[in-house]
């Protein structure tokens, strides 16, 4: 049997008081979504489960209850608060994903923050323009990444704290900078949770679009209704479950299922923070008999390519279910992980925008391979015609994937960029910037992104980000970034230039852009090649052909060039 029983049945029945109920939220009432993630599982009986395993990268283990966690978190949101933070700052969290990052994120909510986790493999660049938009007033960080942070502080004179959860004392602290330990802390009991409300914003997760700067998007704490729901009726998850979702909370999977949805259930998870490879992640599932796996596409192809026999040195049968998500998860995975494992990956697809899963392969569903399902109950989801944006009926018609306003965990705007936000509705429905078709049966397939942005691995990366950096490269005079196709990734970074005189082409000076991009960007903007040109194409009005130079990279017809001349 599975969580959501027949999926026919609860999109006929369905209500997101069922959700409500089970959380025994009452609308009008308070809702605090770090205090379902720990306090609530503690009143529940549930005070010694684990919830979270935790192996660092040297491979030293840890393990926490949910009373550990509702203490932690009480202890470093009650340090936060006697700094001065009160409800709706904006407090950063740029850290590795060490346990401090998943309590400090449930703390930052218990005191009614507005949590902003950023990747921490971003470079200076990336890391500045996120703070400056937000406003932030507090980063939360370790060691490792304070040289990155020091470098830009002068430019933000709203950040006053800059907390620094390692601090061995050997180091002078700075301007601004404090040393909080977990460890050394007095455990705090009990503290004042803030009262929040449906709308009380919660969480500011940055995403990057094809022009301008990155685009915080903003969350609120009504969320954790659908976040719930999902993570039940979707991921699956029981109370015996041992879930691993592998996505870093810099990015959105790894909050609303990678913190809140398992933790919201009271379900142990377990957190690995080192980098990929086939074998540490086939012995971690192995030793912590691991049973629900939410994971993405390139990883998945990533085993693929490590091959079947690697498969077999490892014990993997406490496997129950898995999922991904990110980007286009292909036929051959899905089939492919059925053999190996004995079970597919359920694709599952959505955005940081729309803050939980909207649209599914369902557990006990009939599956194809290749689809990316249906849409979760109590979500209407469309595709709409590109030109009179009303909803085709055709099956295999391509069109825009958009979806009615309303779920819980929908963004409730970009942050200063109202204008921006009213852009994504149309005729009242939320376009989600993606094409589609359906088939005669309503399952999604998704065909591509309807703007330039680049998906690389599953990490979004704009063009128009890159082409900037790299423009404040001396030798750089024009810069045009598109996807390029990968294997494994399914679009990599590549870049055009054409040089300033007195500079010539050669691959020295490649390496050193490369490397340019992925200090202040990071490494996943870092561009995989550069092509130096004489002169870049360009519209009659100077705009660069972008289009011109993705289609040759992906071997497709490039067309009437009249019309992309006159854009
Ligand atoms: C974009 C959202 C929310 C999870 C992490 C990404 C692409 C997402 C799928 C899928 C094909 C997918 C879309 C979407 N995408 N899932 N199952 N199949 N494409 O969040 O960074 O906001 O990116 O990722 O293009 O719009 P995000």
């Amino acid at each position: 049997m599975t969580n959501i029983g027949s999926y026919h049945e609860r999109v006929r029945d369905f209500n997101w008081n069922i959700a409500e109920k089970e959380l025994g939220y009452n609308p009008g009432d308070t809702i605090n979504i770090g205090w379902y993630c720990s306090d609530r599982i503690c009143r529940m009986g549930l005070s010694d489960r684990i919830a979270l395993y935790h192996e660092g990268f040297s491979g030293e283990e840890r393990k926490y209850t949910f009373n550990d966690l509702r203490l932690a978190t009480n202890t470093i949101g009650s340090f936060l608060r006697d700094l001065g933070i009160v409800p709706e700052d904006r407090v950063c969290l740029f850290m590795d994903r060490i346990p401090e990052l998943y309590f400090s994120f449930i703390a930052g909510l218990k005191i009614g923050a507005i949590v902003q986790p950023l990747f921490s493999a971003f470079g200076d660049e990336s890391l500045f323009v996120r703070l400056e938009n937000a406003g932030t007033r507090a980063i939360i960080t370790q060691r490792k990444h304070l040289a990155k942070v020091r470098k830009i502080a002068d430019r933000l004179p709203g950040l006053e704290h800059i907390i620094i959860v390692d601090h061995r004392g050997d180091k002078e602290l700075l301007k601004g900078e404090k040393a909080f330990s977990l460890t050394e802390a007095t455990p705090v009991e009990e503290i004042e949770i803030f009262p929040a409300r449906a709308d009380s914003p919660s969480v500011l997760h940055y995403t990057s679009g094809t022009t301008g700067q990155p685009k915080g998007v903003r969350h609120v704490h009504y969320s954790l209704i659908s976040q719930y729901l999902t993570t039940k009726w979707v991921l699956d998850l029981r109370d015996d479950d041992i879930y691993w979702c592998t996505a870093d909370p810099g990015w959105v999977t790894g909050t609303s299922y990678g913190i809140i949805g398992p933790w919201s259930m009271g379900v142990t998870q377990c957190v690995l923070d080192s980098g990929f490879s086939a074998d540490a992640w086939y012995r971690f599932i192995e030793k912590y008999r691991i049973t629900m796996w939410y994971s993405a596409p390139t990883a998945i192809r990533s085993l693929m390519k490590a091959g079947d026999e690697v498969v077999k040195k490892y014990d993997l049968t406490s496997l129950r279910h898995l999922a991904s998500v990110g980007e286009p998860l292909n036929a051959e995975a899905v089939i492919w992980s059925e053999k190996v494992y004995g079970l597919p990956f359920l694709d599952t697809y959505w955005q940081t925008e729309t803050g939980s899963i909207m649209i599914s392969n369902f557990p006990g569903m009939k599956i194809k391979p290749g689809s990316m399902g249906k849409p979760f109950p109590g979500i209407e989801g469309v595709v709409l015609d590109p030109k009179t944006f009303t909803p085709i009926t055709e099956p295999g018609k391509v069109g825009l994937i958009a979806f009615k306003p309303g779920w819980p965990a929908m963004m409730t705007t970009y942050w200063n960029n109202p204008e921006k936000y009213s852009e994504k509705f149309v005729n009242g429905w939320y376009l989600a910037g993606d094409r589609a078709y359906l088939d005669n049966e309503e399952y999604y397939w998704f065909i591509g992104r309807d703007d330039d942005v680049i998906n690389t691995g599953g990490h979004l990366v704009s063009p128009f980000e890159v082409e900037s950096a790299l423009l404040e490269h001396e030798a750089v005079s024009e810069s045009a970034v598109v996807a390029k196709p990968d294997e494994v990734n399914m679009e990599v970074v590549k870049a055009f230039i054409t040089l300033k005189p007195g500079y010539t082409p050669n691959d020295d000076l490649e390496l050193e852009i490369m490397n340019f991009i992925r200090k202040k960007l990071s490494s996943l903007a870092m561009p995989q090649e550069i092509e130096y040109m004489d002169s870049l194409p360009k519209t009659r009005s100077g705009k660069i052909m972008r289009r011109l130079l993705h289609a040759r990279e992906w071997g497709e017809e490039i067309g009437d060039t009249s019309t992309l001349d006159d854009e």
